[in-house]
């Protein structure tokens, strides 16, 4: 068993049945998230590394909610965007049968109070459980349709206040980010040849480094979030991009890239995980030739300089704003 304590809870105190042999799908589930004891399971989750992290544990893994999918019992995990779960909800429950079950599962921190006063708006919640600093809460499918429509097209990507595509939880979907927006400044004609975005989200940073460099031949962009990836297919038209869903930490390939640009993520839950952005330069610094560059932004309080020592032989700091830290460096470490 492999199910998480809280989540556990109400199939072990007989409130909830695993459903035998009906189909289960599991909606942003994680290795945590599922039970090995579910007869017929799919697992939904298009962030690469736990995707891959199902994978390994012999879960069913797809990116996207399956077309046509029906299920007995649907699990939704909660992610940080409020938005986002919401829509997991709304998708969750029209994948139902009649009288089949919804189940719903978060830490405190991630909103799950919040999320389940929007459902107990709309639906009759049947059971909720505390536990390990979080809630598990289900309810089961009934005849009358919920009136949670608009619910799910938070997650139907379409074009922000700058036209650009993107949809809930992404990062900075509203707007380009202040950071990526201090790097874009600083690469206008100095890229050259073949390089890669590092974690290109819905593509706003390569679309500005090939719009700024015209001497650019070939612009990879690598990013774990399936959706974000899709999204940026839609904005970078420019036929030297490439688009590749990528666990960046464990990216290798041939180190021949001339460039590499990249605002590395520095959380995956609400804390801040500088050892990310520390293994984006390693990959950086493995992709690069002898001569190559890394041009990169960060948070300014987030301590990356010795992994920049570590990595390469020399870097300087282009810039450091109140917020921000630009970074450029060179010569690669073998
Ligand atoms: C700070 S955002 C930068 C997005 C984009 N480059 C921009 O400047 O607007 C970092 C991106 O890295 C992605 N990411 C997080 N972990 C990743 C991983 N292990 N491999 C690849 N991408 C990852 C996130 O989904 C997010 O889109």
């Amino acid at each position: 068993m492999t199910l998480n304590e809280r989540l556990s809870l109400p199939f072990e105190q007989g409130l909830l049945d695993t459903v035998g042999d009906a189909p289960v799908v599991a909606i942003r589930a994680n290795p945590a998230s599922v039970y090995e004891e579910f007869g017929s399971l799919v697992c939904v989750q298009g962030f690469k590394p736990i995707h891959d992290a199902l994978q390994q544990h012999g879960f069913p893994v797809v990116a996207e909610v399956p077309q046509g999918q029906s299920a007995a019992m649907v699990i939704v995990e909660l992610t940080r965007s409020k938005a986002e779960t919401l829509a997991n909800v709304a998708i969750g429950y029209g994948l139902l049968d009649p009288g089949g079950i919804l189940v719903v599962d978060g830490i405190k921190t991630d909103g799950i109070e919040s999320v389940l006063k929007a459902v107990k708006k709309l639906l009759p919640v049947e059971g909720t459980l505390s536990k390990a600093h979080g809630k598990v809460f289900w309810l089961s499918k009934s005849g009358t349709p919920p009136e949670f429509a608009d619910w799910a097209e938070a997650l139907v990507p379409a074009p922000n206040a700058d036209g650009y595509f993107t949809a809930a939880g992404m990062f900075s979907p509203d707007a380009s980010d202040a950071g990526s927006a201090l790097l874009a400044d600083k690469i206008g004609g100095k890229l050259k040849g073949k390089g890669a975005d590092l974690g290109a989200g819905w593509g706003w940073l390569a679309h500005q480094a090939l719009a700024s460099n015209p001497a650019i031949t070939e612009l990879a962009l690598h990013e774990a979030e399936h959706s974000a990836l899709a999204c940026a297919r839609s904005n970078v038209t420019d036929p030297r991009a490439g688009f590749h869903w990528s666990d960046v930490c464990t990216l290798s390939g041939p180190s021949d890239h001339d460039f590499i640009v990249m605002n590395p993520p520095f959380h995956q839950s609400r804390k801040a995980e500088p050892e990310l952005g520390r293994q984006f330069i390693h990959t950086a610094a493995k992709l690069l030739h002898a001569k190559g560059t890394l041009w990169m932004v960060a948070n300014r309080q987030l301590a990356y300089e010795a992994a920049l020592n570590g990595h390469f032989h020399t870097w300087e700091y282009l810039e450091q704003s109140p917020g921000f830290k630009c970074i450029k460096a060179s010569k690669p470490k073998r």
